[in-house]
């Protein structure tokens, strides 16, 4: 099997309807209303009642521990397909709602990322992930108290969310405040907007990686730009058929972003969502075993995990 390793994973996106169903019962609560479909499958139409879905998925969160089993759920279901490493995009917003400490969340993520690593030997990480139509100050009230309250297990920072909403600019003092502190930056931008979007981020933000960023294959300056920089892009096709980006995996510009020397990643982004898996994008990427190692040892080295564990990774990732 070949290793993987996922840079793009949200962590309550990653939540599988039999695991919703679950998560709600032993909580005593009810699942909110139109979120399955006939066949048991989550619903949406478009880009913004995907994100409505996704928030109503939030809701079967309740306590530290379901944020602990969501995390190990999802690294050892990675694992189980060949994931040697994955970063997942975790938002403190729904903690915060439940009144849970930001430290007791993150305890309850490394237990789930611990548990998940000793049973598998999986390696994770967290991203800090804001939501980009909340604003600009709950992004860097976020990123203040990610600095304030340091975890081995927490090494970024990141943006999802209504890349219509506000500019990359606008949050710059929260990206700056993460980087800064050493923390490694993403933000989602050219997945529903084209490379302007994309360029906004680039020269306002200290980011490394873009989320998706997939719509850059429009502007050969920009592909040109982030090949220069190494920024790296965090695609992930199934997502973007899902949400009508491109009509088919046939369609998607995954080979020719490759083929521009812009560093490329493939991952998952909210799998159940949109019917993939990690391990499914690996096989239906349409590249020979020599170039999905290429791709995992490139997500590897872009990762945000420190330098040791890096290179231990890389060992176990034989060109
Ligand atoms: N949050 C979860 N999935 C997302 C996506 N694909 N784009 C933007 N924000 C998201
Ligand atoms: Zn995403």
């Amino acid at each position: 099997m070949t290793p993987k390793a996922e840079l793009h994973c949200h962590l309550e996106g990653s939540i599988p309807p039999v695991l919703a169903h679950e998560l709600a019962a032993r909580n005593g609560l009810a699942l909110p209303d139109g979120l399955f479909g006939p066949d048991g499958t989550y619903v949406w139409r478009d880009f913004l009642s995907f994100l409505a879905a996704y928030d109503r998925v939030c809701s079967v969160l309740k306590t530290p521990r379901d944020f602990s089993d969501v995390i190990h759920s999802y690294l050892t279901r990675a694992a189980a397909e060949g994931a040697v490493y994955v970063e997942m995009f975790c938002s403190p917003e729904r903690p915060k709602a439940l009144g849970i400490s930001y430290a007791d969340w993150v305890a309850a993520l490394a237990d789930g990322i611990d548990r998940a690593g000793r049973e598998t030997g999986i390696v994770g990480r967290v991203i800090i992930i804001c939501i980009r139509h909340l604003g600009p100050d709950r992004a860097r009230a976020m990123a203040e108290r990610m600095v304030a309250e340091p975890h081995p297990y927490i090494v970024g920072f990141g943006m999802g969310g209504d890349e219509a909403k506000y500019m990359p600019a606008d949050f710059a003092p929260a990206y700056r405040l993460a980087h800064e502190n050493g923390y490694g930056c993403t933000v989602h931008a050219g997945e529903v907007l084209g490379p302007e979007s994309v360029w906004a981020a680039i020269k306002a933000l200290p980011v490394t990686r873009i989320g998706h960023g997939v719509r850059s294959i429009e502007d050969s300056a920009l592909l040109e730009e982030l090949a220069r920089r190494g920024t790296a892009l965090e695609v992930c096709p199934g997502s973007n058929v899902a949400l009508g980006i491109y009509p088919d995996r046939a369609a998607h510009p995954l080979h020719r972003l490759i083929a521009s020397g812009v560093r490329v990643t493939l991952n998952s982004d909210d799998p159940p969502f949109f019917h993939t898996t990690l391990g499914t994008e690996y096989e239906q990427a349409g590249l020979p075993e020599a170039a999905l190692r290429r791709i995992t040892r490139a997500a590897i080295e872009v990762s945000f995990v420190d330098e040791a564990t890096k290179k231990r990774l890389l060992e176990g990732v034989p060109p």
